[in-house]
C-alpha cells in the first residue's frame, strides 16, 4: 500500500517533515510512506493557467495523488491557519472539483507548531478544505506542541508518546483504504 506523506512546511529542518520521517520509520511492513518533495515547485494558482493540461508540476502532483492509496498530512500553523503554499497546492489539486484527484481519497491530518496547542486550528482548517474537495477525511488526530523539543540532536523524533500517536494515526488512515486496495 502506498501512502503519500505531505508536509506543509518547506524548511529543511521542519518539525512536520521530521514527523513524517518518523512515520516512515514506524510504518508496518507492506505500507510504503513516500514523503513528497514537490510542494515548492507548485506555482501560484492562476485560473488563466488552469487549462488542460495544467502546469507540469501540478499535473505530476495530481497524478501522484491518483496513484497512491492514501495521503497523510503534517502541517504547521501559520496565523491560525493552513500555510499558504500547502493551501495553494490543494487549490490546484481540487480542479476540476468533480473529478479532482483527492475525491474519495482517504486522508489523515496531523499538525505541529511552536505553541502549546500544536497547530490544532491549522489541522481543523486543513480537514475542512480536504472535506470540501471530497476527500475521505479520517478521524486521525495528533497535535504536537512545542515541536522542536520533541527531536534529538540527531534530528530524529525522540518522543515515544508522539511515535505512538503516529502509529495510531497511520492505523486509522489505513483502516479507511478499501479492502480490495489494501489486499
Ligand atoms: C508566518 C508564520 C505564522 C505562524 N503562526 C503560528 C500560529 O498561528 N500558531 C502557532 O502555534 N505557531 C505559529 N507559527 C510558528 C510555527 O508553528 C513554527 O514555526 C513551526 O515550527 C513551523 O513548523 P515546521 O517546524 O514544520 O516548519 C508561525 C510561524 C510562521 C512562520
Amino acid at each position: 500500500m502506498r501512502v503519500l506523506a505531505i508536509s506543509g512546511s518547506l524548511r529543511a529542518d521542519s518539525n512536520n517533515t521530521g514527523l513524517l520521517r518518523a512515520l516512515r520509520e514506524e510504518a508496518p511492513a507492506g505500507i510504503d510512506v513516500e514523503i513528497w518533495d514537490g510542494l515548492k515547485a507548485i506555482p501560484p494558482y492562476d485560473a488563466d493557467d488552469d487549462v488542460v493540461p495544467g502546469p507540469p508540476d501540478v499535473e505530476a502532483f495530481r497524478e501522484l495523488v491518483r496513484e497512491v492509496d492514501a495521503v497523510f498530512f503534517a502541517t504547521p500553523e501559520y496565523n491560525s491557519s493552513v500555510p499558504g503554499a500547502l493551501k495553494n497546492a490543494l487549490d490546484w489539486a481540487s480542479r476540476p472539483l468533480a473529478t479532482n484527484s483527492f475525491r474519495n481519497k482517504p486522508v489523515a491530518v496531523i499538525s505541529s507548531s511552536a505553541g502549546a496547542f500544536g497547530g490544532v486550528w491549522a489541522a481543523a482548517e486543513l480537514r475542512k478544505v480536504l472535506g470540501a474537495m471530497g476527500a475521505r477525511v479520517t478521524e486521525a488526530e495528533l497535535a504536537v506542541g512545542h515541536g522542536s523539543e520533541k527531536f534529538g540532536d540527531d534530528g530524529r523524533l525522540a518522543d515515544e508518546d508522539v511515535r505512538q500517536g503516529l502509529r495510531d494515526a497511520l492505523a486509522t488512515l489505513v483502516a479507511e483504504v478499501p479492502a480490495e486496495v489494501a489486499a
